[in-house]
C-alpha cells in the first residue's frame, strides 16, 4: 500500500480590523514604543471589539477564506478542530460551532488546547487521522481572543498579546509531500509561571476573584522566555539530527511568535539566517494558538512546493515542539 502523508493543502486567515498600537498603549500603561519594539518586536495588535463576539467569529472567518480560496466544499470536511486557550464556551466545543457556520455539516468537531502549543500539537492529531487513512479533509483552526483574558492595566502582560485566527486544510499525500516528523513535549512544573488562576475547576470564578484579578493571565516572563529559547532550541537540534539534516536543509522556519528576541536567539543556536526566518509578530503580537497558521497564510505565496519548513513553539504549561513539513504546492 503506498504511504499516506498529511499534507497542508489550503490556508486562510482573519484578524480584527482594530489596531491596538504601541502608541494607544502608552495611554494606558506605564510603558513606551522604543521598549515594546526593542524588548518584543511588537508595533501593533489586532483587538476582536466586539464584546459579543468569541474566538469562533474569528475561527470561522478564518475557515470561510480558506473555503473561498481554495474552492474547498464545506460538506466535504470530515473534522474540524479549533485550537485555542480561550474557547467561546465552557462545555460547549467552539470547533462544533464553528463547524456548522460554515456549513460543514458532515463533520465532528472538538477543541484542542496546549496553550501557545495548542497549533503544533493539533498538526499532529490531524496528522494521524489522515495517515490512518481514515479521514480525507481535516480543518484544523487556531484562534484566540487573547483580549479576552488581558489585564490592560498589567504592562507585563498587556502588550504582548493580541487576537486572530487562521485555518489550515490537511489533505492525504502519496508523493511524500506534508507533515515529516515531529518531537512533543510538556512539563507541569511550567503551570506556575503562565496561567490564568481563576474560572477553572481549581478555582471557580468568585467575586472575590474578580476583584483580585485572577481571570486574566499572569506570567513570569523572564523564566517562560529563557525556557522557550532553551526548549525550541534543544527540540529542533533534535528533530534535525534525527532526521540526518542540518539548518541548510530549512528553507523556512516557522516559529511560535511570541517575542522577536525569543525567535532570533532559537535561530541563531540553530544556525538558521535571518532570511528564513518568518516574522509577523510586529503586525499581531502574540495570537497564542493563531501564531502558526497566521504565519503560514502570510507567508504562503513565498513557499515553494517541496520547501521544507521546520515549526517550533513554546507555551503555557509548559507544552513545546519541533515539526519538519514540507510544503505541498
Ligand atoms: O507564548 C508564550 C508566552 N509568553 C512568552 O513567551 C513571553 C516570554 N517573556 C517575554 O517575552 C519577556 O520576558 C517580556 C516581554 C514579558 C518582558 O521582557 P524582559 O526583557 O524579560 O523584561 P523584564 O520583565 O526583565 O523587565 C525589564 C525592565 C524592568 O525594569 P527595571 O526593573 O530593569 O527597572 C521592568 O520593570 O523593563 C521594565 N518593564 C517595562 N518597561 C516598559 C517591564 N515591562 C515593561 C513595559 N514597558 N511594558
Amino acid at each position: 500500500m503506498e504511504k499516506i502523508t498529511a499534507a497542508i493543502t489550503g490556508v486562510g486567515s482573519y484578524v480584527p480590523d482594530y489596531r491596538l498600537t504601541n502608541q494607544e498603549l502608552e495611554t494606558m500603561v506605564e510603558t513606551n514604543d522604543e521598549w515594546i519594539v526593542s524588548r518584543t518586536g511588537i508595533k501593533e495588535r489586532r483587538i476582536l471589539k466586539d464584546e459579543n463576539a468569541g474566538t469562533s467569529f474569528m475561527a470561522i472567518r478564518a475557515a470561510e477564506a480558506l473555503i473561498e480560496n481554495h474552492n474547498v466544499d464545506p460538506q466535504s470536511i470530515e473534522l474540524v478542530i479549533v485550537c485555542t486557550a480561550s474557547p467561546d464556551l465552557k462545555a460547549a466545543s467552539t470547533a462544533v460551532y464553528t463547524a456548522s457556520q460554515i456549513g460543514a455539516t458532515n463533520a465532528f468537531g472538538f477543541d484542542l488546547d496546549a496553550a501557545c502549543s495548542s497549533f503544533l500539537y493539533g498538526m499532529s492529531v490531524a496528522a494521524r487521522y489522515i495517515e490512518s487513512g481514515k479521514y480525507k479533509r481535516v480543518l484544523l483552526i487556531g484562534a484566540d481572543k487573547c483580549s479576552s483574558f488581558i489585564d490592560y492595566t498589567d504592562r507585563a502582560t498587556c502588550i504582548i498579546f493580541g487576537d486572530g485566527a487562521g485555518a489550515v486544510l490537511f489533505e492525504p499525500n502519496t508523493e511524500g509531500y506534508g507533515i515529516q516528523d515531529e518531537e512533543l513535549r510538556s512539563d507541569g512544573v511550567g503551570r506556575e509561571f503562565l496561567n490564568v488562576k481563576a474560572g477553572g475547576s481549581l478555582l471557580h470564578t468568585t467575586e472575590d476573584t474578580v476583584k483580585q484579578g485572577l481571570h486574566y493571565v499572569r506570567q513570569d516572563g523572564k523564566t517562560v522566555f529563557k525556557q522557550a529559547v532553551s526548549k525550541m532550541a534543544d527540540i529542533s537540534e533534535m528533530i534535525l539530527e534525527k532526521n540526518n539534516i542540518t539548518h541548510s536543509d530549512i528553507q523556512w522556519m516557522a516559529a511560535h511568535q511570541a517575542n522577536k528576541r525569543i525567535i532570533d536567539a532559537t535561530a541563531n543556536r540553530l544556525g538558521i539566517e535571518k532570511d528564513k526566518v518568518l516574522i509577523n509578530i510586529e503586525n499581531y503580537g502574540n495570537t497564542t494558538s493563531a501564531t502558526l497558521p497566521l504565519l503560514i497564510a502570510d507567508f504562503e505565496k513565498q513557499f515553494k512546493k517541496g520547501d521544507r519548513i521546520l515549526f517550533t513553539t513554546f507555551g503555557g504549561g509548559f507544552t513545546w515542539g519541533a515539526m519538519i513539513v514540507t510544503w505541498a504546492y
